[in-house]
């Protein structure tokens, strides 16, 4: 019986949710990047959706916190240790046979990408290669990316909105706004305070956009939600229904930024391009592509056809599996970074 002991991983460390792909076998872990640990004992206590359950909830001793933020790295030690537990209960045996091809935003600095870089190679990859997630969303979405033709992906993700228009296997221009998925709930902890005078945690405010939130009015859809909280005035709980026409005026303001950034970056794309676009339409993944009615707000605004690509929240990481299924088709693709002007450090 021959053993293969090379290993090949996909990971796609994203703000909210962390997602591996093992080669030969599919997505192995999908859970969030939640990280419990006793602050007395120092000790790890729970991840992923254990330590989710935990957050917001925690006594003193006890903290959750999520080591990825805006999809860079911002507490490693607990990046690694997250990592290490994921990949432990997997029973991923890492060894120097180890490869690993981990999707990164866009426009990340030399530093950020090598400490992903460092992260990797500490929990035990002896290969790291990075692909930049819009391609790998792209990959994970079936856009034939290597053609001669211009694709324009957009994820909203929890952290960050990733647009770019993608081409002949590269990345031809990108933005990168931290206006996505948790600073829509930031806008509806906000508004509840200021308008309905009620004191509502994180878990509520997700609660609301994915019960009751829209971006622009359903047919024959009126969407209502009873959610609890602490009244501001009295510092007592109360009851409040929640209506869709409510949530939709609070989130037209950090929408309408995502839509003016996708019109500014069409407006620095070259026209050859843009044409490409216009044809291939608009195609939208991340967890914000779910939120109803985005579409029609961003077609709206810019004017061309707009699609939620299947099975949006795992694009990505699909994506640095078909790079880890079929390594030597997809190889050009990785470690090929667009350079920012004035970042050009060689
Ligand atoms: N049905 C829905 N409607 C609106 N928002 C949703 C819905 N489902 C998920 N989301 C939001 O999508 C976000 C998570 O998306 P995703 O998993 O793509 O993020 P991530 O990859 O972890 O983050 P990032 O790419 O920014 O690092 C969360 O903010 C979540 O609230
Ligand atoms: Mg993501």
């Amino acid at each position: 019986m021959a053993f293969n002991f090379r290993k090949t991983i996909g990971i796609d460390l994203g703000t909210d949710t962390t997602r591996i792909y093992l080669k030969g076998t599919g997505i192995v872990v999908n859970e969030p990047s939640i990280i419990a640990f006793n602050n007395r004992t120092n000790r790890t206590i729970a991840v992923g959706l254990d330590a989710k359950r935990m957050l917001a909830r925690t006594p003193t001793h006890i903290t959750a916190l999520r080591p990825i933020s805006h999809g860079v790295i911002a507490d490693f030690d607990m990046a690694r240790e997250l990592l290490e537990r994921f990949l432990r209960r997997e029973h991923l045996p890492w060894s120097w046979l180890t490869r690993a091809i981990v999707s990164v935003p866009t426009n990340l600095t030399e530093v950020e990408r090598k400490s992903v870089e460092d992260l990797l190679r500490e929990v035990g990859a002896s290969e790291v290669f990075l692909i930049e997630q819009p391609l790998a969303g792209a990959l994970g979405s079936h856009l034939d990316i290597q053609q001669a033709t211009a694709y324009l992906l957009v994820d909203l993700g929890a952290g960050a909105t990733d647009m770019a228009v993608i081409s002949m296997n590269g990345i031809v221009i990108s933005r990168r706004l931290k206006i996505a998925g948790d600073y829509l709930n930031q806008e509806i902890i906000r508004a509840t305070r200021d308008e309905l005078k009620l004191h509502i945690g994180e878990p509520t405010a997700e609660e609301i956009k994915l019960a009751v939130g829209t971006a622009a009015p359903v047919a024959g859809e009126r969407l209502e939600i009873v959610i609890r909280g602490r009244d501001l005035t009295s510092g007592l709980p109360r009851e409040v229904p929640v209506r869709d026409v409510q949530v939709r005026t609070w989130l037209v303001r950090p929408l309408k930024v995502i839509t003016e950034a996708l019109k500014d970056l069409i407006e620095s794309t070259p026209p050859e391009l843009v044409g490409d676009v216009y044809k291939n339409g608009v195609h939208c993944c991340g967890g914000g592509s779910l939120l109803r009615g985005i579409d029609a707000i961003i077609e709206k605004e810019i004017g061309v056809a707009v699609s939620i690509v299947e099975e949006p929240l795992t694009c990505v990481v699909r994506g640095t599996g078909m790079v880890c299924e079929q390594f030597d088709q997809f190889e050009s693709l990785l470690n090929n970074f667009s350079v920012m002007p004035g970042l050009h450090l060689r």
